[in-house]
């Protein structure tokens, strides 16, 4: 079985048609294939499966009220259509389908589904007289001239007791298409084989055999970068300082302890088209490990002379010969952001910069933590995403870098 519905996300909006109990049963398959659900429930849909069964199955909150303040504030119906990778509706009713073509947002559904930059695929299920209607047909060739993917709805024994075209797509039907769709995507992908090294994790610098020096990186950033981009077809090698995180699927991990090693490894996986030096890689370093655990020398302190790490990202960006085509560094501050930022890019001689405030707010460090909030500084302007996930930024980090390959093909191809 594919590995490529593999941790996707995907908002699930359930319409009312009494097809929804079959819904139940893709959530399962889906969750078998570790896809990440939100699920919008209709009030039309709410008739016929309960908030709580889709919840338990999907393992999500079930999102159903457009004016409901607590989710507005939590969740509102802009996030709910941004974080996701694909938006499915089903089953799609006719009435659903009607709205969508007029651009009608009259409850959450239909206005997160107005307000998505994403794919959106619809499952039609209905009567066969609702389904053949000309008004039911108008509406369809009107989504599909909007881009809109349809899964086509089989025919039979519908539960109104007719026969004929409207049933809802069979499960392993539904679940193809949307394997299709992220095949495809891949395919698509200007990012498709090319090379990307990323740097993520603290560095661990020995004082001796049992003390360190290091900083609070989870690596979580730099890892969720390295699987957005294998999502969008690169091959990609993660130079990783020592974390507690799984190495996603589809990436070849380097595990490294010191800056020196992380240099070594990096230089080790060149030739690369992007690099993105995401680790916090300590300054410095004590210069020599002592061999035996220093003691306490009463009352006196250690002399712990320090020495300067390789700069990695500095040295990628001012290579003469294999300097990835587009490097990228982070610029972790605590004051002063872009400012800071805007003078790292000129002093290390990066493409881009992604930088993030890193201090303290309410007790919780964008370091170690898992959102964060970042400014992109590139040679064309800045891009400002706001507080998310930090797989979300992660997803929309790899979607500019795909972004500016693209163009580039495209330039060329001109
Ligand atoms: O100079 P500063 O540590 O603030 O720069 C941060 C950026 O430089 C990050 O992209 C980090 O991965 C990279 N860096 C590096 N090697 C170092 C220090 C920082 O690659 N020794």
């Amino acid at each position: 079985m594919s590995d490529i519905l593999n941790n996707k996300r995907l908002l699930l909006i359930i319409g009312g048609g009494i097809a929804a109990y079959k819904v139940l049963e893709l959530i399962r398959r889906l969750k078998e294939r570790n896809v990440r659900i939100r699920p919008i429930l209709t009030k039309g849909g709410a008739q016929f499966v309960t908030p709580l069964s889709v919840s338990a199955l999907a393992e999500e909150k079930v999102y159903q009220d457009i004016f409901s303040l607590t989710d507005e504030a939590e969740m509102g119906h802009i996030r709910l259509s941004r974080e996701t990778d694909l938006v499915l509706v089903a089953p799609a009713t006719a009435d659903l389908m009607a709205k969508m073509a007029a651009g009608i947002a009259d409850d959450l559904a239909t206005t997160t589904l107005l307000a998505t930059d994403k794919p959106v695929l619809i499952a039609p299920s209905m009567n066969t007289m609702m389904w053949e209607h000309p008004a039911t047909q108008r509406n369809l060739d009107r989504l599909q001239e909007d881009g809109i993917g349809i899964i086509q709805p089989g025919s039979g024994d519908l539960a109104c007791g007719e026969v004929g075209a409207g049933r809802l797509a069979e499960v392993p039907d539904i679940i193809r298409t949307i394997e299709n769709f992220f095949e495809s995507r891949r395919a698509q992908s200007a990012l498709t084989g090319k090379h990307v090294i990323v740097t993520a994790g603290p560095t661990h610098e020995a004082i001796d055999p049992v003390r360190y020096i290091a900083n609070r990186s989870s690596g979580k950033q730099g890892y969720a970068i390295a699987s957005a981009l294998v999502d969008l077809g690169a091959r990609v090698t993660l130079v990783s300082g020592p974390t507690a995180l799984d190495c996603p699927d589809g990436v070849e991990r380097i595990n490294v302890e010191t800056a020196r090693d992380m240099n070594a490894a990096v230089d080790a996986a060149l030739p690369a088209d992007v690099a993105v030096c995401v680790a916090a890689v300590a300054d410095w370093r004590t210069e020599g490990c002592a061999e035996q655990k220093i003691k306490k020398q009463g009352g006196g302190l250690p002399d712990l002379h320090l020495v300067e790490n390789p700069d990695i990202l500095r040295a990628l960006s001012q290579k003469s010969e294999r300097r990835p085509a587009l490097v990228i560094g982070f610029a972790a501050e605590t004051e002063n952001v872009a400012d800071h930022a805007r003078a790292k890019r000129e002093r290390k001689g990066c493409d881009w910069i992604v930088a993030n405030n890193v201090s303290f707010s309410d007790g919780v460090s964008v370091m170690g933590g898992d959102t964060n909030a970042v400014l992109l500084i590139t040679e064309e302007g800045e891009l400002s995403w706001p507080e998310a996930g930090k797989d979300q930024i992660a997803r929309q980090l790899a979607a500019e870098i795909e972004k500016k390959f693209r163009q580039q093909a495209e330039q060329e191809k001109k």
